[in-house]
């Protein structure tokens, strides 16, 4: 048994999915730099074949596609209908990309893979040890994986400066939930994530920081209206219902407007970890 991801599952496949799929542009945009550093540390070669997991709008997986070339092959694999159908579209012209709605944790793979890699697609698991222990067999002997992850949320200011603004609008309790439940920040911590990497029988791990500017919006309006729509404060403007979003969206104006820079653009520190191992 691989844990019970249905929560996850619902999440992605509904509002939450929804918005990403909207917003898909957008999104790559900002996550792009974490997403190519992963890339560069799983070196991905000419004609090899390479899993994404949680691939989400195909971002990654199109990008590996560029690398492996046309004796090469990539398969993205998402709980995300929403999601998987941006993915889907942006592939339709290539013939070595294909998408697998799939919970990566237990989904039969078909074949088995030279490298695993992913951008924030593996924070979601319920049981990550026997995620970990399922991925690594769908690799071949010696096969390797790199992801990226975030930090811990005090280390992301982008994350937690709106985050805790929308709960003080509205009068939620200041302190986060479970830093280790499934989501963006349960792998923040360092020795954790080795750990769980280490049991599920990963080899020559290693996990290095990597941190570039979050960029939010050209504004801290437009920020605040973006953090609101997807990241940690939606899912706090989403719980606390539409009635509260004035407000939520106000006070996180606020927060963010002593970090504007001079044109009204507002940048904090992404902070992740790039992990690299062996199976
Ligand atoms: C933060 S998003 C990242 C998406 C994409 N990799 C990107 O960088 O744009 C996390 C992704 O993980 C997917 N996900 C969550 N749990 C999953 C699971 N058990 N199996 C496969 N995908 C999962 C979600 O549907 C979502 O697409």
């Amino acid at each position: 048994m691989a844990g019970d991801n249905t929560k996850q599952v619902a999440d992605w496949n509904g509002s939450v999915g929804e918005r990403w799929a909207a917003d898909q542009e957008r999104t790559d945009s900002f996550t792009r730099p974490y997403g190519d550093a992963a890339i560069a540390a799983a070196n991905v070669l000419p004609g090899e074949t390479v899993l994404d997991i949680g691939c989400g709008c195909g971002d990654t997986s199109l990008a590996v596609a560029a690398i492996v070339g046309a004796h090469g092959k990539v398969l993205g694999v998402d709980v995300s209908a929403p999601m998987l159908e941006v993915a889907r579209k942006r592939a339709a012209s290539l013939r070595n990309v294909t998408f697998l709605q799939a919970d990566a944790s237990t989904a039969a793979l078909p074949g088995l893979f030279d490298a695993l890699i992913s951008r924030f697609g593996v924070m979601f698991f319920d049981d990550p040890v026997a995620a970990f222990i399922h991925l690594r067999s769908a690799l071949k002997n010696g096969g390797r994986f790199a992801f990226v992850c975030w930090q811990t949320a005090a280390e992301n200011p982008w994350a937690y400066l709106p985050a805790q603004a929308a709960r003080k609008a509205i009068g939620a309790d200041p302190t986060p939930a479970d830093p280790h439940a499934p989501g963006p920040f349960a792998f923040g911590d360092r020795e954790g994530l080795k750990t769980i990497l280490r049991t599920a029988g990963f080899a020559d791990l290693l996990i290095e920081g990597f941190e570039a500017p979050m960029y939010l919006g050209s504004s801290p309006r437009s920020a605040a209206e973006g953090v609101t729509r997807i990241g940690p404060a939606s899912r706090i403007a989403l719980d606390a219902g539409p009635a509260h979003l004035p407000a939520i969206v106000q006070a996180i104006e606020a927060a963010l407007a002593p970090y504007a820079a001079t044109d009204g653009s507002v940048f904090l520190p992404g902070r992740t970890w790039i992990a690299t191992g062996h199976a």
